[in-house]
């Protein structure tokens, strides 16, 4: 069975835990890892005054998306896991544009995420992007939480050879 795993990354420490817990994984059962940054719509409408700068925060933010990214593959690289890595970047919001991905790559069967990322407030039990997926995706949702024992063992966890 063809089995691809998303990890939607934003570069927060939550989304570092989830993406190094699916990664061990992707590693230990051979899956390809598929990387996805989403450029937020509200930030693009926020930082463009005018519809003629639209183009070019676009284009900013994509870069930055592009570097978060390029971090989640040295994070892979440093952990020594042998995984096939693909990285996509989508605009528009980002709960939509992670299911609308998952549902149109079908190899995608799991969806591995942190229940909390950058822009969250503390309080709440799931962030709004997280919530949003498990209630919408098609396929199974894997909500990595941030607790010590999981950061432990994730850090501990020995990378096995294949
Ligand atoms: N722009 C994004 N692109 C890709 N993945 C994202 C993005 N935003 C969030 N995620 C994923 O969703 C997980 C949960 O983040 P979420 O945004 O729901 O929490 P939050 O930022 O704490 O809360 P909120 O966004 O509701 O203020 C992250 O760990 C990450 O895996
Ligand atoms: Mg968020």
């Amino acid at each position: 069975m063809s089995r691809k795993i998303l990890v939607p990354y934003d570069g927060s420490d939550p989304s570092k835990l989830a993406l190094k817990w699916a990664l061990l994984d992707a590693h230990d059962h051979g899956f390809p890892v598929k990387l996805l940054y989403v450029v937020d719509q509200r930030s693009v409408d926020m930082l463009s005054g005018f519809a003629s700068q639209r183009e070019k925060v676009v284009e900013e933010l994509r870069r930055e998306g592009e570097k978060v990214l390029e971090e989640a593959e040295r994070i892979a690289e440093e952990m020594g896991v042998d995984v096939e890595l693909e990285k996509k970047i989508r605009v528009g919001v980002p709960w939509r544009e992670i299911v609308k991905e998952a549902e149109s790559d079908e190899e995608v069967n799991l969806i591995v995420m942190g229940s909390h990322g950058r822009t969250g407030l503390e309080h709440a039990v799931l962030g709004s992007v997280a919530e949003n997926v498990v209630r919408h995706s098609p396929v199974n949702v894997l909500i990595v939480r941030s607790e010590e024992r999981i950061e432990e063992s994730v850090e501990k966890a020995p990378v096995r050879r294949r």
